[in-house]
């Protein structure tokens, strides 16, 4: 499954699951821009693909802003030419029981989990249109599939971006651009590690008895990116360890 002669954006590419996407991607021959608002973050994935061989910059910003993503597009395409594949992957979370969630924290979770990937996917897309070939891969999050407590304004953005998967699959059937979507289950990164839950307590819970790993993600994207994928569109490819059979 090479990917030589493409050129990919990860967003959120600084550390956790985007880090690992950012080396698996760049391992099969995609040049990669890792857009992180973590600058340091972002330079650090870059520099690590480098070291291994790779092809990557670093395009610190924030992936959920009009006139930063603007900017991070007009880099990556300056130093890397025009946008093949595009892993829209920047994300946060909150814990927070349902009449606590104020206006401000719902807006905030919408805007950088659904809004960042309508922002990014629309700068993006014309360069895929404009080759007639393009991979969108959208990482959503089992919670949007199974419901999840004090979580609602998280699972509400991820539902949003299944439903911006599928509409833009379906937009772009006949373009040589597929949209898909991984829906992570629990997968150790400094994200999980940041909550209240205790991961190591958390993965013995699991049927496979541990937590999943950001390149069991990662290599699902990495398929979905792939030339042999397009046939694929408007799926769903659970990374889950078999927690929930959906
Ligand atoms: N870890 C899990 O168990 C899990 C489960 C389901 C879904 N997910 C999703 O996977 C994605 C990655 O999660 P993770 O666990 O690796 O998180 P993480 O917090 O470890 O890494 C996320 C990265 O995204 C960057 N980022 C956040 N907001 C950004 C923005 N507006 N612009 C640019 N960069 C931004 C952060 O700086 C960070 O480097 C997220 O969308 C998350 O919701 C994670």
């Amino acid at each position: 499954m090479s990917l030589q002669g493409k050129v990919a954006v990860v967003t959120g590419g600084g550390r956790g699951i985007g880090e690992a996407i950012a080396h698996v991607l760049a391992a099969r021959g995609a040049a990669v821009a890792v857009w992180d608002l973590d600058a340091a973050g972002a330079e650090k994935t870059a520099a690590a693909v480098r070291e291994a061989g790779g092809t990557a910059i670093a395009v610190p910003g924030d992936a959920a802003e009009a006139s930063a993503v603007a900017a991070a597009a007009t880099r990556t395409r300056a130093e890397l030419g025009p946008v093949g594949i595009l892993v829209n992957n920047a994300g946060t979370t909150a814990y927070q029981p349902f009449a606590d969630i104020s206006e401000d924290a719902w807006d905030r979770m919408i805007g950088i989990n659904l809004k960042g990937p309508f922002l990014v996917t629309k700068e993006l897309v014309p360069d895929m249109l404009a080759a007639g070939w393009g991979r969108i891969v959208n990482i959503s999050s089992s919670s949007a599939q199974t419901g999840a407590p004090a979580m609602a304004h998280y699972v509400a953005s991820k539902g949003g971006v299944i439903g911006l998967t599928r509409a833009l699959a379906v937009e772009y059937i006949d373009k040589g651009i597929t949209v898909n979507h991984v829906p992570p289950g629990f997968i150790d990164t400094p994200l999980v590690r940041q909550g209240p839950v205790d991961v190591d307590a958390v993965a013995a819970t699991m049927p496979m008895k541990r937590a999943g790993l950001p390149d069991d993600v990662a290599y699902a994207v990495a398929y979905l990116a792939s030339e042999e994928a397009s046939y694929v569109t408007g799926q769903t490819v659970s990374v889950n360890g078999g927690r929930h059979l959906v």
